[in-house]
C-alpha cells in the first residue's frame, strides 16, 4: 500500500484485519515512525486498535522502502494524494505518476499495480505506459478500484461498503482483485462491479459529484423554505422516504467541504472542459457551494443585528465534519473569516480540529470546551455537529452568553428546545420565528 493518509492506511489496515499480510509505504519517515510507535498520524475512530492489532498479529508493517512493500506483491495499491492543482483545478498527479515509476523500477513478479488515488480518467493508461517503459517486461496490470469510505466513518464503510468497483477488462487481474476482496463478499453482500478501467475511473468522479449535487440541491431548498415558512429536516424526510430519492445527504448545512468534494467537482468539471461536454449541473454546485459558505458569516451577522463590530462570537466544530481533524475547505474557514472582517473576535471549541485548525485560524481564539466557546459571547454558532454538541445544557449555555443567541447551521438542535432555555434561535432552513 503506497500512502499512509486516509484511504492508505485504512485500507492498509482494513485489508490486513481481511487477513492478508500488507506493508504499508509512505516516503514521509515522520509518519512511518509514529506509526511504528502505534501513534496515527490522522485521527479516525478505531484506527489506532485495528492497527495495533495487526501489527501484533504480524500482518501488517510500516516502512519508508517502497522497494520492500513492492517484492512479493501480489497487488500493490497507489493511494497517494491527488490534490487539486493549483490555477486549473486538475488533479495534481505527480504523486502518482512518480509512485508508479518507482513501483515499476522495484517489480520483482508481474504484481497488479491498483490505482485506489481518486484520479480523472486516463490516469490507468498513463500509469500503464510508465510500466511499460520502465518495467517493459514485468507483465504487470493496472487496474482501478476507487475507494468510496467516508473519513470519520472509514473503517466501517470499508468493511461494509455499498459497493466494489474494479475496472479492468484483464481476467487474472480481475481474479486477483476477488481474491483480496473476497472476505467482504463472504461477510456480507457487497457486490464487485467489475468495469473497464476508465469507466470505474470515472463512476468515482461521478459518485461524489452527485452527492455534492444532492447536498447543494437540499441547501438551496432549505434557502427557499426559510422564505415561505417551510421546514427543509421534514421537506428533506418527505422526499428522502421515496426510494428513487434516498433519506441520505439531505441534511442542510453551510454547504460542503473537506478534501474530496470541493476538489473532486473541480477535477471533474476540468475532465468535462476538455472533452468539450460542459457537466452544467456541476457547475452550478461548485459556484452556490461557495457562495453558500461565504453567505453563513452573513446569515450570523444578520443574526446578530447586522453589527458586529467589537461583538464576540463563540463557534462550537471547525472541522469539516465531526470525528475528523481535517480542516480541508471546512465552512467554518470562510464563517470565520466573515465574521473577523466585520468587526467581530471569534473564539471557538472543537473536540479534535484543534491542531490543524490553529495555523488557518490565526485570530481565533481556542476555548477549552463548548461552555468556555459560550462565556461572554455575543452568539452561539454550531458549525460542525460533533456529537458532543448534541446534549448541551442549553440553560447553561443562556447563563453564559452575553446576548443569548444560538445559530445552529446543522439543525442540531428543534428551535423550541432552545426557546425553552430563553435563547433567540435561529436555524438551517426553519420557518422564521417571531
Ligand atoms: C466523501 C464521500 O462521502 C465518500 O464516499 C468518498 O469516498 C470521499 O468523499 C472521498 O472521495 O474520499 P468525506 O469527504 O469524508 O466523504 O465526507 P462526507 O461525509 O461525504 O461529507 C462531505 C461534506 O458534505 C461535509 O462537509 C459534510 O458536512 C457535508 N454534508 C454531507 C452535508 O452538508 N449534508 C449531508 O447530508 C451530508
Amino acid at each position: 500500500m503506497i500512502g499512509t493518509g486516509y484511504v492508505g492506511l485504512v485500507s492498509g489496515a482494513c485489508f490486513s484485519d481481511f487477513g492478508h499480510e500488507v506493508v504499508c509505504v509512505d516516503k514521509d519517515a515522520r509518519k512511518i515512525e509514529l506509526l511504528h510507535q502505534g501513534v496515527m498520524p490522522i485521527y479516525e475512530p478505531g484506527l489506532d486498535a485495528l492497527v495495533a492489532s495487526n501489527v501484533r498479529a504480524g500482518r501488517l508493517s510500516f516502512t519508508t522502502d517502497l522497494a520492500e512493500g513492492v517484492k512479493d506483491a501480489d497487488a500493490v495499491f497507489i493511494a497517494v494524494g491527488t490534490p487539486s492543482r493549483r490555477g486549473d483545478g486538475h488533479a495534481d498527479l505527480s504523486y502518482v505518476f512518480a509512485a508508479a515509476r518507482e513501483i515499476a523500477e522495484n517489480l520483482t513478479k508481474g504484481s497488479v499495480i491498483v490505482t485506489k488515488s481518486t484520479v480523472p480518467v486516463g490516469t490507468g493508461d498513463e500509469v500503464e505506459r510508465i510500466l511499460a517503459e520502465f518495467a517493459p517486461n514485468s507483465g504487470a496490470k493496472v487496474v482501478s478500484n476507487p475507494e468510496f469510505l467516508r473519513e470519520g466513518a472509514a473503517i466501517e464503510d470499508f468493511k461494509r461498503p455499498d459497493r466494489v468497483v474494479v475496472g479492468t477488462d484483464d481476467e487474472d487481474a480481475r481474479d486477483v482483485m476477488r481474491a483480496i476482496y473476497r472476505p467482504l463478499s463472504l461477510n456480507q453482500s457487497a457486490p464487485i462491479l467489475f468495469t473497464g478501467r476508465r469507466t470505474s475511473e470515472l463512476i468515482k468522479y461521478a459518485a461524489n459529484a452527485f452527492l455534492a449535487v444532492k447536498i447543494t440541491f437540499i441547501n438551496e431548498i432549505a434557502d427557499l423554505c426559510e422564505e415561505v415558512g417551510a421546514d427543509v429536516q421534514e421537506v428533506a424526510r418527505g422526499i428522502g422516504l421515496d426510494n428513487r430519492i434516498g433519506s441520505k445527504f439531505l441534511h442542510a448545512g453551510p454547504g460542503y467541504g473537506g478534501s474530496c468534494f470541493p476538489k473532486d467537482t473541480l477535477a471533474l468539471l476540468k475532465t468535462a472542459g476538455d472533452n468539450e461536454t460542459p457537466l452544467r449541473i456541476v457547475e452550478a454546485t461548485v459556484q452556490v457551494n461557495d457562495a453558500r459558505k461565504r453567505a453563513m458569516g452573513r446569515k450570523v451577522i444578520k443574526a446578530m443585528g447586522g453589527d458586529v463590530r467589537g461583538k464576540t462570537v463563540g463557534v462550537l466544530g471547525l472541522t469539516f465534519k465531526p470525528n475528523t481533524d481535517d480542516m480541508r475547505d471546512a465552512p467554518s474557514l470562510s464563517i470565520v473569516a466573515a465574521l473577523e472582517d466585520a468587526g467581530a473576535t471569534v473564539k471557538a471549541y472543537d473536540p479534535e480540529g484543534f491542531e490543524q485548525a490553529r495555523p488557518l485560524l490565526p485570530n481565533v481564539e481556542f476555548s477549552e470546551s463548548a461552555y468556555a466557546a459560550a462565556e461572554g459571547a455575543d452568539a452561539l454558532v454550531i458549525v460542525t455537529e460533533w456529537d458532543a454538541f448534541r446534549a448541551l445544557d442549553l440553560g447553561r449555555i443562556k447563563s453564559l452568553l452575553k446576548t443569548p443567541l444560538l445559530v445552529d447551521l446543522r439543525n442540531v438542535y428543534p428551535a423550541a428546545e432552545a426557546e425553552r432555555a430563553g435563547l433567540k434561535f435561529v436555524g438551517i432552513g426553519k420557518p422564521k420565528r417571531s
